[in-house]
């Protein structure tokens, strides 16, 4: 075939479904696929592939529908130096509709990337399934699902959702690692309010059905959401610094200006004394971690627990911590998956797990007991347990009974555990304590409050903790850097394996 023949199909990718529907595009406030992915990669590092796929769909006149590409920009680049492998649907082609040769290109990149170890980004945009392409459009989502799944715990998968994504189109975002939303531009249902209203007569709007703001807050499903395209992407290029290329690599570590042993004597003035009284963990992460800064996900759901990634001495960890600030910072059932998602993900990819609890238990209640908190705080004990990355745990202030034991303890596999001085670890707080055991027997107030102080000053220490050797040290806190970054260090080359099995069965 002559050159400019080629050219000139090359070309007509470039342009999508057309001006018109560019300018619509743009009038929604969404970018290109092209010009996302132009945000997302280093400048002139995006080498694309497939990009004279077409359909061979003849139903309802399609054989004379083609679009070059077919509604899907796919290939690889980098991330500040780092190869990517990203596609991005193109909702100016059909809607960005799924069908045969779409789902072909998106798969054939799935395997390079798991082939050349490498992220892959998902940029979503979608009418869903090709209505006119049938059942290979449906087939065509089995196979995507199919690698989603087996790339699994392999490479870091990350969608970001930037336009619709309906129906079951959204199983494989939600078989990925992590997934990233625009407001307004954006919404993520099975069924829509349409369908929502002919079943069960609800009326709703589809941000208040699957709108980023819901997914942020009420459902936990994605892991942060930004006001518009620019912002996501530009986001994305920094939350790559924290993600390893696959499961094989060994963690790179960044150069810091700051230095290990900076004295963390802030942290006194923020945590305060009296176990009751809140404050804000984030501030306690940012005062440890290099540069002060941390990179929370999952802000507005489950807010009684904070995770996120940070680097301690330049080195990726990820951060799980109570949040006094927010319920007590006790465990519930979306705490404890919130939590428990992330230590897997940060267990599968090598990342090492800091911990800094102040729990005083698991929420009490039958909303959490008929919703089955046994089972999802399960979740996060066995999270723990199995992760066989370097954890270490740090007892900032309290640590009560069954969540003293799920939160990263020696008995779940703590690699080194520490406490401040001031910590109470106990089976539960001084005063429930003297009720249940001496309630029916003592009336007199003064006495309940004599044993009240008893029971604290036997528990409210560390020390017998220490004693039985499930603390490695208790420690100041203004070492607490230190300890970690050098814990870090002293576990580089931590390395355990467990009994042979096909795989686990993880309380679901
Ligand atoms: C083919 C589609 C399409 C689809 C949209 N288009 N969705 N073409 N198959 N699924 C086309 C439209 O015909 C239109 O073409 C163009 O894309 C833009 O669509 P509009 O409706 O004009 O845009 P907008 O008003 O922004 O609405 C976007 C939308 C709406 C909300 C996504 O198009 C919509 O509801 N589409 C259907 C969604 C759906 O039900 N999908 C199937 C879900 S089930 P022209 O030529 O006019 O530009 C599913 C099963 C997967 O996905 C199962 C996996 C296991």
């Amino acid at each position: 075939m002559h050159t400019s023949t080629i050219q000139k199909k090359r070309n007509e990718t470039l342009i999508g479904g057309g001006k018109e529907r560019v300018v619509n595009q743009h009038k929604k406030g969404k970018l290109t696929a092209r010009e996302r992915i132009k945000v997302l990669l280093d400048k002139n590092s995006f080498e694309e592939y497939g990009v004279f796929a077409q359909h061979r769909c003849d139903n309802f006149n399609m054989d004379k529908n083609i679009i070059t590409g077919d509604g899907v920009v796919t290939g690889v680049g980098k991330i500040n130096g780092k190869t990517c492998f990203t596609y991005a649907q193109d909702f100016t082609v059909f809607g960005g509709s799924l069908g045969e040769m779409h789902a072909k290109k998106i798969c054939n990149l799935m395997d390079m990337a798991a082939k050349a170890k490498a992220p892959l980004i998902c940029i979503n945009d979608s009418g869903g399934a090709r209505i006119q392409e049938g059942i290979d459009s449906l087939a065509g989502y089995g196979d995507i699902f199919q690698r989603n799944v087996n790339l699994s715990g392999v490479i870091p998968q990350i969608s970001l959702i930037m336009g619709p994504c309906a129906g079951g189109a959204v199983y494989s975002p939600a078989l990925t690692d992590f997934i990233f939303m625009t407001c307004n531009t954006s919404f993520m249902f099975v069924t829509g309010p349409a369908v929502v209203k002919s079943v069960t007569y609800e009326q709703i709007t589809t941000e208040k059905l699957g709108g980023a703001s819901v997914h942020d807050k009420k459902t936990g499903i994605v892991d942060a959401v930004f006001n518009n395209d620019i912002e996501l992407l530009t986001y994305i290029r920094k939350f790559m610094r924290f993600i390893p290329n696959s499961n094989k690599e060994v963690l790179p570590v960044l150069t810091t200006t700051d230095t290990p042993s900076r004295p963390t004597h802030a942290l006194e003035g923020i945590i305060p004394s009296n176990p009751n009284t809140p404050y804000d963990i984030r501030h306690v992460i940012s005062i440890i971690a290099d540069e002060n800064q941390f990179t929370e996900i999952q802000q507005n759901f489950a807010t009684n627990i904070v995770i996120g990634f940070a680097h301690m001495n330049g080195t990726t960890v990820g951060i799980v911590a109570n949040q006094p600030n927010s319920l007590a910072g006790c465990l519930d059932i979306n705490a404890s998956r919130k939590a428990a998602r992330f230590i897997r993900f940060c267990d599968a990819f090598n990342i090492p797990i800091v911990t800094l609890v102040d729990v005083p238990g698991f929420l009490p209640g039958t909303n959490q007991e008929h919703n089955a908190i046994i089972k999802h705080g399960a979740k996060l004990a066995y999270a723990y347990a199995e992760a066989t990355v370097p954890k270490i745990t740090i007892a900032l202030r309290k640590a009560y009974g069954g969540a003293y034991i799920a939160m990263g303890s020696k008995h779940l596999g703590g690699d080194i555990n520490y406490a401040l001085q001031d910590a109470e670890i106990a089976v539960m707080g001084p005063k429930g304590a003297v009720e249940i055991i001496f309630s029916k027997h003592v009336n007199d107030p003064e006495k309940l409050e004599i044993l009240t102080k008893e029971y604290r000053k036997k528990f409210a220490t560390p020390i017998t903790t220490a004693s039985r050797c499930f603390l490695d040290d208790i420690i100041s806190s203004s070492k607490v850097r230190f300890k970690i970054c050098y814990a870090l260090e002293i576990l580089k080359h931590k390395s355990i394996s467990g009994y042979w099995k096909k795989h686990d069965n993880l309380p679901l």
